[in-house]
């Protein structure tokens, strides 16, 4: 079978506001689920179907990639892809079910399954990952949780176990409270509700208050998960280029030309750029919130985590309309397998997103939030801070460091002053994603550009690095792989395979 020759002559609308890369896995989805391409049918090869389409080689990775998620190609390492076995089932037990057909279409940014592929990239093969947003096992406070566990010789209390309510474990949603109050923030017990991670926190945030083609704002680039979020829930997004001084005039635009319902910000050391919202900037934000009843969810896991000057008040802090959603998580000063975050908003939000929470899981695990409550009362957490705090201002400096002397000709970048990240511009004609392949190479992986933009392939000369995760001597080792990536992209000539800045998906305005 020619599949080649099957697949010309078709090609994608580029009118479309459906991607190019899901127009050609739709395409190609299409041929699967009508059998015109049986099981194990050979594809063609990423290249070849790139010149097929007229597109980049990272657009047909792409399409393939989402083909993959939908569970209809399998890539053969070293051999190509093929057409995946459809239903489950055997035959002499009757007709399969088709399970890729009976589900849902999956909202799929483009890098996801890439993020994925990386996080899964294990570290005993010897490779050191500066791609997912963690705190170092080592630092974990193992101690002070040993500590809590053999101080609690009464143990825990039977009443404790049961179901409690869904918006979290009283005890340590009051503690929640007064910790904000430290912050400046004035809220109460019945203002706060705990969630598995902050991430289930944004996907209640979404379920309450988008349907499909709501308008929400984030800044560009922006955390992959938000991103996820917003698109499962069938937004469109508006993105604001973070780069320079706030853009608030083409924020003033969206209010009015599109009524946005939410607007998504991480003011204090972003994720990914380690930018701080500076406190004008704050304030002239929320002027102009307040005047549009504009919904701002300020998204803050990294701000307990400064190296330097301390950054301005939450917007939270300074909210004076109540159109500010405060989103937080104890992932990234504690440990991410705490899974537990906490949403400070008006109650009327709080209950609906409970009634959300009930369809899921009823309510957050208790022995967690009772782990948290003993770990608060203790008075351990300001102590835990200063020591990691202490720590990852050391590897952000080593990494800086590093970069500076072996990849200052490739890559530029400012040096955040909190957080976990380093926001690396490639200097060359290099592209992220190509970079990341070489890298994985060498044994390296971080998080291209890409990943952060609603519309890639903006951020395609960008890469994230995260420096909490490793020691000083492996960050060092990651820069010297680092520089050998570099070396060899370069000198195989691939950077010419930068797809043609025309290729740029723009929002709507
Ligand atoms: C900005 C931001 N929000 C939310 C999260 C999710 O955190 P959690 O582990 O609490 O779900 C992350 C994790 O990387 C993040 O960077």
């Amino acid at each position: 079978m020619d599949i080649s020759k099957m697949l010309s002559g078709i090609q994608p609308d580029p009118l479309s506001r459906q991607p190019i890369y899901l127009q050609i896995a739709g395409i190609i989805g299409d041929k699967i689920i009508n059998l015109v391409f049986p099981t194990g049918t050979k594809l063609p090869p990423e290249r070849e179907l790139a010149a097929l389409f007229g597109v980049s080689r990272t657009t047909a990775i792409n399409a393939y990639r989402h083909l993959e998620q939908q569970g209809m190609v399998v890539t053969r390492v070293g051999s190509g892809t093929y057409v995946a076995e459809l239903a489950d089932g055997r035959e002499d037990e009757g007709p399969a079910v088709p399970w890729v057909q009976l589900m849902t279409p999956f909202p799929q940014m483009p890098l996801s399954t890439v993020l994925r592929e990386i996080l899964n990239i294990s570290v005993s093969d010897g490779s050191i990952s500066l791609a997912a947003g963690m705190p170092d096992p080592a630092l974990y406070p193992a101690d002070i949780l040993h500590q809590i566990v053999a101080r609690s010789d009464k143990g825990i209390n039977p009443a404790d176990l049961g179901h409690i309510a869904t918006e979290g474990y009283g005890p340590l949603r009051r503690l929640v409270a007064e910790m904000l109050a430290d912050r400046g923030i004035s809220t109460g017990t019945d203002k706060v509700m705990i969630t598995a991670g902050s991430q289930q926190g944004l996907y209640l945030i979404s379920k309450a208050l988008l349907e499909p083609g709501d308008y929400v704002v984030v800044e560009s680039p922006t955390f992959i998960g938000a991103h996820q979020v917003f698109r499962a829930s069938g937004a469109r997004i508006l993105s604001l280029p973070l780069g320079g001084p706030f853009p608030f005039a083409l924020l003033e635009d969206y209010l009015v030309r599109y009524r946005p319902k939410l607007m998504y910000l991480i003011p204090t050391y972003h994720n990914p750029t380690g930018r701080v919202m500076p406190e004008a900037e704050r304030r002239e934000l929320l002027r102009l919130a307040a005047r549009h009843r504009l919904v701002v969810l300020e998204d803050d896991p990294y701000s307990d985590l400064c190296y330097g000057e301390k950054p301005p008040a939450s917007l939270k802090a300074m909210d004076t309309y109540g159109g500010v959603v405060y989103l937080s998580t104890f992932s990234k000063i504690l440990f991410p397998g705490l899974r537990t975050g906490y949403v400070a908003a008006h109650p009327a939000l709080l209950n609906r997103m409970a009634m959300e929470k009930q369809f899921i899981d009823l309510h957050t695990n208790n022995l967690a939030q009772w782990l948290l409550c003993r770990l608060l009362e203790s008075g351990a957490l300001p102590v835990h801070l200063e020591l990691v705090s202490r720590e990852y201002k050391k590897r952000r400096d080593a990494l800086a460091k590093a970069l500076r002397r072996q990849c200052g000709d490739d890559l530029s970048f400012e040096t955040p002053q909190g957080g976990f990240y380093l926001w690396c511009r490639l200097n060359r004609l290099v592209s992220s994603s190509r970079l990341l392949h070489e890298a994985t190479r060498e044994g390296l992986s971080f998080v291209p550009g890409e990943a952060f933009y609603a519309y890639p392939p903006e951020g395609e000369r960008e890469i994230r690095l995260c420096f909490a995760t490793h020691t000083e001597d492996q960050l060092q080792e990651a820069t010297r792989r680092l520089a050998r990536a570099l070396a060899g992209v370069r000198k195989a000539g691939k950077e010419k395979e930068v797809p043609a800045a025309n290729q740029t998906v723009k929002p709507i305005i």
